[in-house]
């Protein structure tokens, strides 16, 4: 499903650039507030070493910088040309890497993906969710200290849900977290968007 995946990111980094469109988002504010949402995984944490899957053009590294959270960052996405992108972008950063892939090789403290559940294009319900439970299981053990990953939702108005794209029941994501990877999860649905973002912390 992957395959596919990366084409379609691919085509949108080489029309609108490297940029939130470029990465299929409507603008910046929504992009941030998901970054937001996604690093209070770490908000207890003093120093930390931080993954992300789906790093697109590496939008997360200049919401680091302007947080005040630069830390040894690794990026992974399955498309080349995003991975291009971030990489002439943050050429000059020393801290943050990036690699065309959709794993890690080793862990870090934590894990975060920002969007890549949305775009199932032509793969079934029931495929894209098997998919997503898989892509959850490697981020629990690319982030020994936690990680966290957003979804559109199934809460979102009928009338406005695309057949392209996905939208995942909170309460059967929260409640797989709880029961798999840790008893301290969080699931924030109250910012303003049609999705969710779920939290995983463990002690
Ligand atoms: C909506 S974009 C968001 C990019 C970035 N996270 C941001 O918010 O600016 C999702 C990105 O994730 C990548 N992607 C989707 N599923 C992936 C996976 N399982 N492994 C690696 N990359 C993935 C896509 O190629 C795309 O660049």
């Amino acid at each position: 499903v992957l395959d596919g995946v990366g084409k379609y990111y691919s085509g949108k980094v080489r029309t609108y650039g490297a940029s939130p469109q470029g990465v299929d988002w409507n603008g910046p504010e929504g992009q941030e507030l998901r970054f937001s949402q996604l690093m209070t995984v770490a908000n207890e944490a003093t120093s930390f070493t931080l993954a992300e899957l789906g790093c697109g053009y590496g939008a997360l590294v200049d919401h680091l910088v302007a947080n005040g959270r630069a830390t040894a960052y690794h990026g992974v996405d399955v498309s080349p040309d995003m991975v291009a992108a971030a990489q002439a972008r943050h050429a000059d950063v020393r801290w943050a890497e990036f690699e065309v892939a959709d794993r890690f090789a080793a862990p870090s403290d934590f894990c975060v993906a920002s969007g890549i559940f949305n775009v199932r294009l032509d793969a079934g319900e029931a495929q894209w969710l098997d998919h997503i439970h898989a892509v959850i299981d490697l981020m629990n053990d690319a982030g020994t200290r936690g990680f966290a990953f957003n979804a559109l939702t199934s809460y979102s108005d009928a009338e406005k849900m695309r057949g392209d794209l996905y939208y995942a029941n909170p309460l059967d994501l929260f409640d797989r977290c709880k029961r798999l990877y840790s008893r301290d999860v969080a699931l924030l649905h109250d910012y303003g968007l049609w999705e969710f973002t779920i939290v995983v912390r463990k002690r």
